[in-house]
């Protein structure tokens, strides 16, 4: 999965952080490639775990303080996305439960998980987001 400009929200801290979830989706899927995907996705879950509720917190707080009109409806889907998360994180325990390290299943459906996910928000919803502020700051110039 592959950064691209035209993936850019145009807000630096944005694009930043969406930058980093790219590397670590990648870093997965280097793994699954070379067969050791099954050590790496515990690391992968948990640290996606922490720094997507760290993402999505800026990003609302960012439209907050905008007084973005879609607030709501955006902060949903990030809720929503939160949910799916959550069952992949249930499947890692329930495999760390049974000790064993993850598995080549999990790291396949959390790639999928995520990679599917992230690309229709940010294409979608954050860019839009980005328009808004673009406007705006089009609209504070006169
Ligand atoms: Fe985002
Ligand atoms: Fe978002």
């Amino acid at each position: 999965m592959k950064w691209t400009e035209d993936l850019s929200v145009g807000i630096e801290i944005i694009d930043t952080q969406h930058k980093e979830l790219f590397t670590r989706i990648n870093d997965l899927v280097d793994a699954i490639r070379s067969h050791t995907c099954k050590y790496k996705i515990s690391d992968v879950v948990k640290f996606l775990d922490d720094y997507i509720v760290f993402h999505f917190g800026e990003e609302e707080k960012y439209m907050l303080e905008r007084g973005y009109p879609e607030y709501e409806q955006h902060r949903k889907q990030h809720e929503k996305f939160m949910g799916n998360f959550a069952y992949l994180k249930e499947e890692l325990m329930k495999l760390e439960g049974g000790k064993k390290p993850g598995s080549y299943d999990l790291s396949v459906e959390t790639n999928q998980v995520v990679v599917d996910w992230i690309l229709e928000h940010i294409a979608k919803l954050d860019k839009r987001f980005g328009k808004f502020i673009a406007e705006s700051k089009g609209m504070d110039r006169g």
